[in-house]
Parts: structure tokens; sequence; C-alpha cells
């Protein structure tokens, strides 16, 4: 069957039904390039692996996108799982979220934590409570996958503590969980290996400099700019951070055992992108779906882009290298710029920090005691007037009786008199 097939090919050419071979190749090579587009942009998969059971995460951000794909990741390998969000405990669409992952997963110790990252009282009620828990609570790693951003052409916005709010929930929150957590962090034993998971974005590169009247400059402001620059400052700090860490001197000697580890996960197609791309509008999100084939093609998915994560999760060699490493596709790489490195710029960031967290908590704290004053005494107002209305009430009461007696005795005297 096949000679004669291949005799008249030799002899009478290529048969009627056989399509056009330069349409095929042209097709082949076509199927190819986007394959291979795919390939490329999907990126690199974690190939390391590591026990979690009885490990205690922190995580924030485990509610979407990338984050939720790492709280899949590291549930599923039976790490105890404490999600930090802004939601109350008891949202429906939070006690739903984390019964379906308990469910995926089979690993019921997942719980969630209200914290917002919005809000430096709330970072700090959560971190204090942490820290206060007696026993002291096992912590074996952190990882921040929460952000925001503005999408392009959106305007400036402040938390109500009146901090922009790219800078406070992509930067000083997790500047302000980690300061208060420092403590927890350099207190575990020294056999345990501690790791905090910062993520970054490529977009630092492009980030103005970390000057503190840049950062306060309100003309200046775009999204773009708001949002390198607070993963420019995340990535100085995280080297700052390991140099703190480092330089605690444990009562047992024995060297720091903590280790930072950024992550820079790649473009991945997960709803702050999608805010991104379709400029948080109706008719931005029509052209997504429309256009979602290039969006698909070009960008990873939330899983794929979660494999540099779980890489510093679980690689060993972590544990062998100073901290504050840079991980891209799941190797190391270089900063692309010299001012993440520089002491003096970690230096002028970390003290800014601080004192911007000082006075905005102490005019918060004020702002709430004044409420609280406000409120307690309307509660009083509001008592008072109760008692007031109680003793009118009575007096009401004592009143119509005095009368009804009254009318009682003239009755009885008419009767007498007739
Ligand atoms: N996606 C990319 O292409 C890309 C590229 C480079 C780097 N990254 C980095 O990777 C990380 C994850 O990105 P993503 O795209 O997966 O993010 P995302 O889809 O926008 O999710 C952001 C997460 O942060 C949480 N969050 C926002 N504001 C919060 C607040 N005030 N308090 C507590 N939680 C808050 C959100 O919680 P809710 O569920 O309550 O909204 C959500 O779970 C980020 O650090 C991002 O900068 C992403």
């Amino acid at each position: 069957m096949p000679l004669p097939f291949l005799a008249s090919l030799v002899f009478e050419g290529l048969p009627p039904w056989f399509p056009d071979p330069y349409l095929l190749l042209k097709s082949g090579t076509a199927i190819s390039a986007l394959a291979l587009t795919k390939w490329y942009s999907s990126g690199r998969s974690n190939t390391s692996e590591r026990k979690l059971h009885g490990r205690v995460v922190l995580l924030t951000g485990g509610t979407s996108g990338i984050g939720a794909a790492v709280a899949y990741e590291l549930a599923s390998r039976g790490a105890q799982l404490v999600l930090l969000t802004r939601h109350e405990q008891s949202d429906p669409f939070l006690v739903e979220y984390i019964q379906d992952l308990r469910d995926r997963t089979n690993n019921h110790l997942i719980y969630a934590e209200q914290c917002d990252l919005s809000s430096l009282y709330s970072i700090r009620q959560f971190a204090t409570r942490w820290i206060d828990n007696s026993p002291p609570r096992r912590l074996d790693m952190i990882v921040l996958c929460a952000s925001t951003l503005t999408p392009p052409g959106g305007k400036r916005t402040e938390t109500v503590e009146g901090i922009e709010t790219t800078w406070m929930v992509n930067y000083l929150a997790n500047f302000h969980l980690l300061g208060i957590l420092s403590p927890a962090i350099r207190a575990q034993p020294f056999d345990r290996d501690v790791r905090i998971i910062i993520p970054t974005c490529s977009s630092y590169i492009a980030s103005p400099k970390l000057d503190e009247k840049e950062v306060l400059d309100q003309k200046n402001w775009t999204p773009g700019k708001a949002y390198a620059r607070s993963k420019l400052a995340m990535m100085v700090f995280a080297k700052a951070f390991q140099k703190h860490l480092d330089a605690y001197k444990r009562p047992d000697e024995l060297p720091m055992n903590a280790r930072v580890v950024i992550v820079d996960p790649g473009l991945a197609r997960t709803p702050g992108m999608r805010r991104w791309l379709t400029r948080g509008s109706l008719f931005g999100l029509f052209l997504y779906m429309v256009f979602y084939f290039f969006a698909w093609l070009l960008l990873k998915s939330p899983t794929m882009a979660a494999q540099s994560f779980l890489y510093a999760v679980m690689d060993g060699i972590f544990l062998r290298v100073p901290g504050a490493r840079l991980i891209k596709e799941c190797m190391e790489v270089d900063c692309a710029r010299k001012d993440v490195e520089d002491e003096d710029v970690a230096k002028k960031l970390w003290e800014s920090s601080d004192k911007l967290i000082e006075k905005t908590e102490k005019e918060s704290a004020l702002k709430r005691a004044k409420a609280k004053t406000a409120a307690e005494k309307v509660e009083e107002e509001k008592k008072e007037k109760e008692k007031l209305e109680e003793i009118e009430a009575l007096i009401g009461t004592i009143k119509k009786g005095k009368a009804a007696q009254k009318k009682g005795k003239s009755k009885a005297s008419t009767k007498d008199a007739k």
C-alpha cells in the first residue's frame, strides 16, 4: 500500500486532494511561532519541592491573582495558611473562598485574619495581636502578595489616614507589618527555615528616584510612577530588612536563619493586570474580552506566575546563601538599578517611613480619641434623655393615677350625698 502511493508521488506528483504545500508550510510556521511564543511567555516552572506540613505561613493578597495561586499551592502541600485580608472574617465571599480552598486542597488549616493594608491602625492591631499571643506563635513564612494600582488616567487617592494609596498598600503597609513582626521573626528557633517573600515588578527599573519630596509630591503623580516607585521602595526595604535581621545577635549566638527573597513573577493575567489593561472601564473590559487571545498568548496564567514564588518558598539554596536575592523565572537575576543596594537611600527611606508612620499614627489616634469622646457624649446624652423620658412617663402615670383617684373620690362623695 505505501509503495504504490510513493511510486505515484514520484511519477505523477502530489494527488489532487493533497493541500497546497506552500499553504501547509505557512500554517505550520504560524502554529509553531504561536506555540513557541506561548511557551516562552508562560515562563519557567518550579522544580524544587519541600514538605510544608505544619509550617505556618502568613499570606497577604491570597484571595486573588498570583496570591490565590500561591495559596492553593502552599495549602496543597499541607502548610497552615493565615490569609490576611481587608474583609471581615464573617464576610460571605471570604467564608466561601476559604471553604472552597479547604475542599480543593484537603487542608483544613486555612484561616483568615482581618488586616487592611490601607490602614496603619488595622495592621498594628493584627500584628500586636500576633506578637502578644501567649504562647508565642510559630511563624515559618510571610508571603506579601497584596498590592494595588490605579489604572492609567486614574486620579490620585489617599487612604482614610491621609497617605497616598499605592504607596501605603504596596510599600508602607509591608514596612509597618514586618517592623512589628520583626521580634517574632527573630525569635524563631535556629533550626526553622524562615522566609519572607517580597514580590516586585520590573516597572521598578523605570521608577523615579526615592526622594522624600518626590514621594510626597502631588503634582508629579501618575499611576505608573506611583506603582513603580512603590515597587522600588519595597526592593530597597527588602535589602535593608535582611541587614536588620542579620544584625540581630541571637541569645544562642547562632547565625540568623530568616531569609528575605524578592520575587518578580513576570506579567500575568490577574485581576490587577486586567484593571490596568482595561483602565477600569466597561469599554476597556469589552476590548479585553474581544482581544483576549493576545492576553492569553502573551501573559502568564496566575499559576505560572506563582512558579517563582514557589521556587523562593521551596528551594534549599536560600538557606545557604545570603538573603535579599532577586528571583525571576525560578532563577537568581541581578537588580537593574544601583540604588536598590544603596545603603544611604535605604537609611533615608527607613527613617522617612518611620517618621510618616509615627506622625500618621499619632494623628489618627487623636482623631479616634476625639471620635470616641464625641460618641461617648452622644451616648451619655441619649441615656440622659431616656432617663428624663422615663421620669416624665413616671410623673405622667402618677399624675394620671392621682387624677383617677380624685375622680373616684368625687364620684364616691356625690354618691354619698345622694
Ligand atoms: N500581575 C502581574 O502581571 C504582576 C507583574 C509583576 C508583579 N506583580 C506583583 O505580584 C503581586 C500579586 O499581583 P496580582 O496581579 O496577583 O494582584 P491582584 O490580582 O491585583 O490582587 C491583589 C490582592 O491584594 C489584596 N489587597 C488589595 N488591597 C488590599 C488591602 N488594602 N488590604 C488587604 N489586601 C489588599 C487584594 O485583596 P481583595 O481580594 O480583597 O481585593 C488581592 O487579594 C503584587 O505584588 C504585584 O505587584 C504582578
